[in-house]
């Protein structure tokens, strides 16, 4: 089982309190992420608590000054994917990139598919968007907004071929289970988003989130697990997923970690 005793101490990262209170840090005096909260709760899954924190200059620099060209928002309404990126390769999806980091590494290495990533963490966006700017990626795009919102409102259907999740917050306490974001809700939105045959990849290193995430996937039409046999229902870790800053925070603390992979049946 996962130690759900310490919580990660970095306050320019999402922390998730591991005694139920998950909060990420962002610009208190930020108006539009009290109104991504309203909506949240609207919508019935309310999986993210905004709280105050301080933003560095580079991430300061990506919101003012990159977020106008490589960011988008959710009043622009359904995307159109090929106007966006000037052309239709690949599209990976992600929601709760946290930092960016693996995001950031994802886009960089694979120049022929496109990436859209989904976060309400202020710093995170900031941060994501000030790197893929010096690295120069034309691959990206960023949205600072509830993702259930964006996957319902501006996704076209049937537009992704892979939808990333990785490192939800776990919300461990019982009592707060209904604010994780694995629910059938949540999955129907990412049904929507997937081609036919697209992937839909989670990953936890929160032992009872990732149960929770089988048997979800166990129950929800339209998708087939593609564990093999032998370590089903996950899959064994795959080479290409970058660690991400939450992974690399759990092996610190000898956390296992689970990844699921499934694939949308037409
Ligand atoms: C525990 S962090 C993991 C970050 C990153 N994936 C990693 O592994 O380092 C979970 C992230 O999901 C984001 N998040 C939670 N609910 C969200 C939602 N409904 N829409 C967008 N982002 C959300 C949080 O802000 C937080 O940054």
């Amino acid at each position: 089982m996962t130690d759900e005793t310490t919580k990660p101490q970095d306050d320019t990262s999402p922390s998730t309190d591991v005694a139920g209170t998950a909060a990420q840090a962002s610009d208190a005096q930020d108006t539009s992420s009290v109104a991504d909260e309203a909506v949240a709760r609207k919508r019935g899954i309310k999986s993210y608590v905004i709280r105050g924190g301080r933003m560095t200059q580079a991430q300061t620099r990506g919101l003012d000054e990159i977020f106008p060209r490589l960011g988008l928002r959710h009043e622009q309404g359904e995307l159109d994917l090929e106007a966006l990126f000037g052309r239709r390769g690949p599209l990976v999806i992600e929601v709760g990139f946290g930092m960016g980091k693996s995001l950031c590494e994802q886009a960089q290495a694979n120049p022929q598919t496109d990436f859209i990533g989904i976060e309400v963490h202020a710093p995170g966006v900031g941060k994501l968007l000030d790197e893929a700017d010096k690295l120069g990626l034309t691959n990206l795009r960023v949205y600072r907004h509830d993702a259930l919102e964006v996957l319902a409102d501006c996704v076209p259907a049937g537009s992704a071929d892979t939808f990333q999740l990785f490192f939800p917050d776990p919300w461990p306490k019982k009592k707060h289970h209904k604010r994780r974001i694995v629910q059938p809700a949540f999955v129907e939105l990412v049904r929507r988003v997937l081609k036919p045959s697209g992937h839909f990849h989670m990953a936890t290193d929160w032992a009872n989130y990732a149960e929770a995430m089988a048997e979800e996937m166990a129950e929800a039409p339209g998708f087939a697990n593609t564990a093999p046999a032998e370590s089903a229902p996950y899959v064994p870790r795959p080479d290409f997923r970058p660690l991400t800053k939450f992974e690399q925070r759990g092996e610190r603390l000898g956390h296992g970690v689970w990844d699921l992979i499934f694939v949308k049946q037409d």
